[in-house]
């Protein structure tokens, strides 16, 4: 299982989350409208989600439903190899 960031993150795009993440697998670009969880390197321990003040972060089996998309939103973030490239993105 991994975490996964959802909407109240679009906007905030605090960067707790990154900071307190003990594996990296948290990332984003500038231009990004929110930052993403790596679904493959995710260890499941639950810091980023302690440590986002408007509670964007959740386990994959508790992503409110009118969230779930963000499951995909997060995981396809990194599906052109890990690197954080966004599909179809030329940058
Ligand atoms: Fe977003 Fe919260 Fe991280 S606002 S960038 S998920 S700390």
């Amino acid at each position: 299982m991994a975490f996964v960031i959802t909407e109240p993150c679009i906007g905030v795009k605090d960067g707790a989350c990154m900071k307190a993440c003990p594996v990296n697998c948290i990332e984003g670009r500038p231009g990004d409208p929110m930052l993403y969880i790596d679904p493959t390197r995710c260890i499941d321990c639950d810091v980023c989600a302690m440590v986002c003040p408007v509670f964007a972060v959740f386990p994959e089996n508790l992503v409110p439903e009118k969230w779930a998309h963000f499951k995909d939103v997060n995981r396809d973030y990194f599906a052109d190899g890990g690197t954080g490239a966004p599909h179809g993105s030329a940058e």
